[in-house]
């Protein structure tokens, strides 16, 4: 176990990501963790993250000197290698010129941090800094310079110490990866066989031992993060986990079959709740997006409650929240409940005992890779984000059954053509939207006034910002053909080129 200690920084997920990419378990703990509750977890490993501008601020964490005294290999990041000079007696000062981005750096081969062959001695590190180290504390080796930085790393091998000005996490350091392989594996002496095999292993008997007897109810929205949740629980508890699948009527065309297929050889109790007339019943005459959600999230919950009171009390309710939301939330342990629509609120109308979630430590793309493991289909585990209320808020205005069936068959259009064009793992969401605008067009001899369909493709890294996706003209001439040929009611098609911000991913 290596831990993280989070000072703030805006990389810090990643740093996480990065170490169990090097195959070594890690976990985030906040910087104001007690130094007995850091030593019980025996790490072999710390790493202090970036975190805010100066260690002079009075505002800014700080860390007991004690830390250093433990043994434990210490790397620290950015504000953790300043912290790290600053309590053990260098000095820290404001840059002339503050260093942001790409910079030129000169490395000493010969520390265990920069020793692989890929790394030059000479090569870019990713810098975002206003203060530097001006002179390092005694005891300490200056390992690699800027021109602007004269300590960009320092080291005290014997007490396993080293930082890092640049942010080795990020991709534009060259060779980053190798780095944090360096400090995981020369110093800290961990081998690198973490994979989510094992974890799997691991967590399956975890569950096991913590359920016994014991029932498990899990609401499956059919999302990515519910079908691995489920698969894994499944595996591990086998009939003693009850499934409600709520199915609104508004994913994807066939998703709802494709959820169910997933699960049908499963040994699980699988309940499907075909819910789209009270949905519908419910939205009749409802075009504003917030009343949309929020009819959506109240009925949600409303048909859940109705098939699971069939079942009695339960005594474990299983939820899909994963590391990110854990992290996000700041409390590190309380129980996080995601506000999606088709978790929040559960706990206070289902009769549990206790919540489980077998997901809260892994990241998004980890959380994928157990599924392949598990044995879920690629496409069901592969699948973009998709907002709870699904095609709901991509119809503007009423909804209506024949919208939403037009909407349905043009999305499977885009989706396809862009899987067919290799662009399905590079663009993070696409989606298609049914305007309620009509517009006049001309098929064969005939006017025709119909819908026109925007179609939307976004690259993003966390999904609070967004470019819109450059799809090259020849593959959206081809959807916009198949779509307006195919579909009926369409016969304008357009691409929506909006950042976010101003604009957001969704319409609704
Ligand atoms: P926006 O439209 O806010 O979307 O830019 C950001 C991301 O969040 C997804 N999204 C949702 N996900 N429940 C969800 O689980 C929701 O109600 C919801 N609304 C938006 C959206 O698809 C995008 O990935």
């Amino acid at each position: 176990l290596v831990l993280v200690l989070d000072f703030g920084g805006q990389y810090n997920q990643l740093i996480a990501r990065r170490v169990r990419e090097c195959g070594v378990y890690c976990e985030v703990i906040r910087y104001t963790t007690p130094l007995e509750e850091i030593a019980a977890r025996k790490p072999v490993g710390i790493i202090f993250t970036g975190g805010p501008n100066s260690v002079y601020d009075e505002k800014s964490p700080h860390i007991a000197k004690e830390i250093f005294e433990m043994g434990i290999p210490i790397l620290g990041i950015c504000y953790g290698c300043q912290l790290m000079a600053y309590t053990l007696g260098g000095k820290v000062a404001t840059c002339t010129t503050s260093e942001y981005g790409k910079t030129e750096t000169i490395y000493d081969k010969s520390s265990a941090l920069f020793s692989s062959e890929e790394l030059p001695e000479q090569a870019i590190s990713w810098m975002s800094h206003t203060d530097y180290i001006s002179e390092a504390p005694e005891g300490f080796t200056i390992t690699a310079h800027t021109e602007n930085c004269p300590v960009a790393a320092m080291e005290n091998p014997e007490r396993k110490l080293y930082a890092v000005q640049f942010h080795p996490e990020v991709n534009h350091t060259q060779q980053g990866l190798t780095m944090l392989d360096g400090f995981l594996k020369n110093v800290c002496g961990c081998t690198g066989d973490w994979t989510m095999g094992n974890y799997a292993k691991t967590a399956i008997a975890q569950i096991r031992e913590k359920v016994g007897d014991g029932r498990v109810l899990l609401a499956l929205s059919g999302g990515v993060d519910s079908s691995v949740c489920a698969a894994l629980l499944s595996r591990a508890v086998g009939k003693k986990l009850t499934c409600i699948f709520v199915d609104h009527g508004f994913l994807r065309k066939n998703e709802g079959d494709e959820v169910e297929a997933a699960f049908a050889d499963k040994d699980i109790n699988f309940i499907r709740v075909n819910a789209k007339a009270a949905f519908m019943e419910k939205l009749n005459g409802v075009s504003d997006p917030e009343t949309k959600r929020k009819t959506i999230g109240e009925e949600f919950i409303r048909a859940f409650e109705r098939e699971s009171k069939k079942l009695g009390t339960v005594d474990f309710l299983a939820q899909g929240t994963i590391y990110p939301d854990v992290i996000e939330s700041g409390t590190g342990d309380a129980a996080v409940i995601k506000s999606h629509h088709n978790v929040g609120g559960l706990p206070d109308y289902v009769d549990f005992q206790e919540i489980i979630e077998p997901l809260r430590l892994l990241f998004k793309d980890e959380v994928r890779q157990l599924g392949i493991e598990l044995g879920l289909p690629e496409n069901l585990v592969w699948r973009q984000p998709f907002p709870g209320p699904g095609l709901a808020i991509r119809i503007i205005g009423e909804i209506t059954d024949e919208k939403l069936s037009i909407l349905q068959d043009a999305d499977w259009i885009f989706r396809e053509e862009i899987a067919k064009a290799g662009l399905d793992r590079s663009i993070h969401q696409y989606f298609a939207v049914l305007t309620n605008m009509r517009s006049v067009g001309v098929m064969g001899d005939g006017r025709t006034y119909d819908y026109t369909l925007a179609l939307r493709g976004v690259t993003t890294t966390d999904f609070m910002t967004a470019d819109f996706a450059r799809i090259p003209y020849e593959v959206l001439e081809v959807i916009s053909a198949r779509i307006v040929n195919e579909v009926k009611n369409i016969n304008r098609v357009v691409y929506d080129i909006t950042t976010k911000p101003p604009a957001t991913i969704e319409w609704e």
